[in-house]
């Protein structure tokens, strides 16, 4: 089949566009470089290098023979994402092509206003492309667990029934994010909701949690097709900066009480989680939610999981040198506490 993905520079869109390509089906992406833009604004980089997107596309037809298409613009530019959806007519368009990062989007008025334009106008004009140029089209677009917030209530996947005042109805699972990012994926979600009801399009929102990993089969081929690997404090996930905290043998730092338990997904699981609802569309008029976690952690518990992985491997593989590290929970009387690793 014919797959659109939309971020395919970014770290899960370039793996997803390897990794179908890679099953067989022919791939195009589209991105804007926004994300490189924010490094620049932010001045901050991915760790591993990362090759522009014209050169990884050529890497990858060079190994395998498979072409990537490219298709350079900006999604909230309506003329582009027409005339791209036009000219590939995908059968399925995967939607990753958002700003991310919710401490991006609290910088200030700025940054949030740009987050909920960049991806609700971007998101509508996917959703107006598909419902002129071909209904058939299914949308697959990356949301979020951070979506649903942390109600005190079971999480459901995306819907809920309710009993009120005797009368029962299926409605959307009330969602109570923290962040104006968060707070863009839920207009997308009710926005594609309310397309699949009026136009009858087709659509599956799946709510990952945090990705983790920087490599699937594909991306190890060659240096040159890696995706990205954050660890700043804007764009980092906390377990990327634990990690790289853990390597250079500086404390953990836990915001809190460490209690805070989210849900995780590695990469290798979400391209392939990606391919699953490409091969198996939703019906039309259909709004398909799911909620795609491998496992869920504590900071604290994900913090003691990196300190003894940092205890027992082998680290800088090119000095081959080991570095052991002395761990101990330090809690200060501000209530936040530390892990903290020593190189000894
Ligand atoms: N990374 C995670 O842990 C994670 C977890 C759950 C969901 N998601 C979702 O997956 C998606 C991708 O995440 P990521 O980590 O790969 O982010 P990313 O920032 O690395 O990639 C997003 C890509 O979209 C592009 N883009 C942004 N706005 C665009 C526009 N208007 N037009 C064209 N291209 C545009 C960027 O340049 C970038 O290359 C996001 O929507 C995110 O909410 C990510």
């Amino acid at each position: 089949m014919k797959v659109l993905v939309l971020g395919g520079d970014g770290y899960l869109g370039w793996p997803t566009a390897l990794h179908l390509s890679q099953v067989g089906h022919e791939v195009a992406v589209v991105d804007n470089f926004a994300r490189r833009g924010y490094d620049f604004e932010m001045g901050v980089d991915s760790l591993v290098p990362i090759e522009s997107l014209q050169t990884r596309a050529a890497v990858w037809q060079e190994l395998t023979g498979q072409s990537i298409g490219v298709y350079i613009g900006d999604l909230c530019d309506a003329e582009f994402t027409y005339r791209t959806v036009r000219d590939f007519a995908p059968d399925a368009i995967v939607h990753y092509a958002e700003q991310r990062a919710a401490p991006y989007s609290m910088v200030d008025r700025k940054h949030a206003v740009y987050t909920q334009t960049n991806n609700v106008v971007g998101n509508l004009n996917v959703l107006y492309a598909i419902a002129e140029i071909n209904p058939e089209i299914h949308l697959v677009k990356l949301g979020t667990m951070g979506e649903y917030g942390t109600p005190n209530i079971d999480i459901e996947e995306g819907w809920l029934e309710v009993e009120h005042k005797g009368r029962k109805d299926r409605v959307m699972f009330p969602k109570r994010p923290g962040s104006f990012y968060h707070l863009s994926k839920v207009h997308d979600s009710h926005n594609i909701e309310f397309a699949c009801r009026i136009w009858g399009l087709r659509a599956t929102d799946l709510n990952q949690g945090v990705v983790y990993g920087q490599q699937t089969p594909e991306t190890a081929m060659d240096d040159r097709l890696a995706t990205r690997f954050d660890y700043d404090a804007v764009f980092g996930t906390v377990l990327n900066r634990f990690v790289i905290q853990a390597v250079l043998g500086k404390p953990l730092t836990i915001y809190g009480t460490g209690g805070q338990t989210r849900g995780f997904i590695e990469v290798r699981d979400t391209v392939r989680c990606i391919q699953l609802a490409c091969e198996n569309p939703a019906d039309r008029g259909e709004f398909r939610v799911f909620n795609q976690i491998t496992e869920f952690m504590s900071l604290r518990q994900v913090a003691d999981t990196i300190v003894s992985a940092s205890t027992s491997r082998t680290l800088g593989s090119r000095r081959r040198t080991t570095t052991t590290t002395s761990c101990t929970l330090v809690s200060s009387s501000l209530g936040s506490s530390r892990i903290c690793c020593r190189t000894p």
